[in-house]
């Protein structure tokens, strides 16, 4: 009998979490179930491990980069994370270009972290380089199909015949496949892996928040135009700067936002996946 959701997220411009946490308050409301929330996207929570039992609901949520699975906390997801024959949804989110193989990565690491996963889900939403691809989303309408989505698969979790085969679920993409290449406006490889952003000082007013919200401690809160460590691009620190005052002037970089913004604006459906 499952006697709590735990609802597991990383995302750094809120979509996803906003995606994972109407799916799990759906479902523990309809059943009258408590809520566990882990927010991935902080160092702190990734510094911790997390095990979850067959009496447990686990939604696991992250955003599509790259085609994959965000691979600075694919670590965490496998290392941080221990189920024991614990039934699991795993919804990822994309930008409107491509999940590739960001689902089948997610079932994959969920099986080998011992959860069974019941359903998958991707879903459109705003991209975190534009809003030209998908602006706006998730809206009314994915939030209807993603609480529709997580009590299918809470439904499917009662049923034990389910659980005795929970490495069953079948989803589109290869888990094994490469990371997806961002291309620039002339088609070639746009490279700015090493791109950080930079902070407009006529408006920036040292609030310290750029510094709060990097999922990866990067940004010195001592000084914030120190960008020490690694950087991810997820734009948290540009989405959430209240001054408009962060931001990325690579070439590559924003070579590849325009490609995506010429070639994939074209609207995408969210894709489901349940267990058989
Ligand atoms: C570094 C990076 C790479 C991304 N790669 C892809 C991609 O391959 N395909 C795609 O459709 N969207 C891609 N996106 C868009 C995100 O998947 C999308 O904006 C997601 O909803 C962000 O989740 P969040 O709001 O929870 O941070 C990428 C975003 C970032 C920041
Ligand atoms: S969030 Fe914006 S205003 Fe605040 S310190 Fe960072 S760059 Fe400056
Ligand atoms: S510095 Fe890089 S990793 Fe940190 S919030 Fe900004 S874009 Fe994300």
């Amino acid at each position: 009998m499952i006697n709590r959701i735990c609802c597991i997220f990383f995302s750094p411009t809120g979509n996803t979490k906003k995606l994972a946490l109407a799916a799990a308050e759906h479902v523990a409301k309809i059943e009258s179930l408590p809520v566990d929330e882990i927010d991935f996207t902080r160092m702190e929570n990734r510094l911790k491990s997390y095990e979850f039992g067959p009496e447990d609901f686990v939604i696991l949520a992250a955003p599509t980069y790259a085609g994959k699975l965000p691979n600075k906390i694919l670590p965490d997801f496998k290392e941080k994370l221990r189920g024991d024959k614990t039934p699991a949804a795993a919804i990822v989110t994309f930008g409107n270009r491509s999940f590739d193989n960001s689902l089948a990565e997610m079932v994959q690491v969920l099986k080998e972290d011992g959860f069974c996963p019941l359903a998958g889900a991707a879903f459109v939403c705003q991209h975190a380089f534009t809003k030209v691809l998908a602006g706006g989303r998730p809206g009314e309408k994915d939030l209807k199909e993603v609480r529709d989505f997580a009590l299918k698969c809470f439904n499917l979790a009662k049923d034990t015949k389910f659980l005795a085969k929970g490495d069953g679920l079948q989803v589109v993409g290869d888990a094994d496949a490469p990371y997806y290449v961002p291309k620039g406006t002339d088609g070639q490889p746009a490279k700015f892996l090493k791109a950080k952003p930079l902070t407009d000082r006529s408006k920036c007013t040292n609030c310290g928040l750029c510094a709060e919200l990097c999922p990866m401690d990067s940004i010195n809160p001592q000084d914030i135009e120190d960008v020490h460590g690694i950087c991810i691009k997820c734009q948290a620190c540009v989405k959430g700067c209240p001054e408009g005052a962060k931001y990325f002037d690579d070439k590559a970089f924003l070579s590849h936002v325009v490609m995506l913004e010429q070639n994939f604006t074209d609207k995408k459906e969210n894709r489901f996946f349940y267990i058989m």
